[in-house]
């Protein structure tokens, strides 16, 4: 049989996950073909119910499907659960299940900036459904302490209270509310005097936000730019943002999003097809498709 497999979102056309899969399941010698598909939310019921199809391997699925497509699966699994958002949906014995690669993809690319918690502080900009996942994989990674500036704080307070509700206890199930081992996780307004001094001390910057997509954008003066730190932008298009310039001009060491893009396509591709994927050969690929 030839597989079926896509990405759905509303925008799609400017997804590079065809161009990352497709070279993988081509290389592998796997018969697939890897599409994109444009779902208004209106259409979300009855494109899922499109899943079922025996020759559909399975799916990703991005803005603005994310959590809305959660309600319309079988079941989820733990990493959907946690971040309260599925990225990928497999098919386990012809259940639909949602599965969340984002976390564990921006684990591994942290791990190739050479990123291990210290003591000190990650900083995070924005509280909307990438930060979601961007915060859980800075706890799973043993962050002690997180502060996230958000314009709307309300919703970065929200983050704050869902983060610690999963953040791993030390001291297991009994463990105190005042247990010192857990994270300190603090939501801050963008425009709060806090921000100044948080940046000035962290070890870890990460942009989840989508300021930086246009020419010029920033939420940060150049002079807050932390230059002694660990600079993430989770946007990869364009390669470098306003923010990743002036953290290079700092001296900043510096990320942008393809890592965390390529790594959770291979997670979700491992996942569908139990095959090791070829991480040169998608790498290689989104370079491309960016170029
Ligand atoms: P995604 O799934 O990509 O995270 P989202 O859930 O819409 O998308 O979240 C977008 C994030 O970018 C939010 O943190 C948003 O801030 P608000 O919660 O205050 O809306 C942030 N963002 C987008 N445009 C922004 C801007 N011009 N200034 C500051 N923050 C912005």
């Amino acid at each position: 049989m030839s597989w079926r497999l896509g990405v759905v979102g509303y925008p799609i056309e400017h997804s590079i996950s065809p161009a990352i899969h497709q070279a993988a399941l081509d290389r592998l010698g796997i018969d697939g073909r890897y599409e994109r598909w444009s779902v208004a939310p209106g259409a979300l019921a009855a494109w899922a119910a499109g899943l079922r199809a025996p020759d559909l391997l399975g799916a990703n699925v991005t803005i603005p499907h994310k959590e809305a497509l959660l309600p319309l699966l079988d079941a989820l699994d733990p990493s959907a659960r946690q971040v309260g958002a599925v990225n990928t949906v497999l098919k386990q014995d012809g259940r639909l299940v949602g599965a969340n690669t984002d976390a564990a993809g921006f684990a591994l690319a942290l791990g190739d900036a050479g990123y291990a918690p210290a003591s000190g502080e990650a900083v995070m900009l924005g509280a909307g459904g990438a930060a979601r996942a961007v915060g859980h994989a800075l706890l799973a990674a043993g962050v002690r302490r997180l502060a996230i500036f958000n314009r709307d704080a309300a919703r970065g307070q929200a983050l704050a209270s869902a983060l610690r509700q999963q953040a791993p206890q030390r001291g297991g199930q009994g463990a105190r509310a005042d247990d010192r081992s857990r994270p300190l996780i603090e939501a801050f307004a963008l425009d709060a005097p806090d921000l100044d001094a948080r940046l000035a001390r962290c070890e870890l910057l990460v942009n989840t936000t989508s300021v930086g997509m246009r020419p010029g954008e920033r939420l940060l003066r150049p002079d807050q730019v932390p230059g002694g730190a660990l600079v993430v932008d989770i946007i990869y298009r364009p390669a470098e943002t306003p923010l990743l310039a002036d953290a290079r001009a700092r001296g900043a060491r510096t990320q942008n999003g393809l890592p965390m893009l390529v790594y959770q396509a291979a997670i979700a591709f491992e996942r569908w097809t139990g095959r090791k994927p070829p991480l040169d050969v998608m790498f290689a690929a989104a370079r491309q498709a960016l170029a």
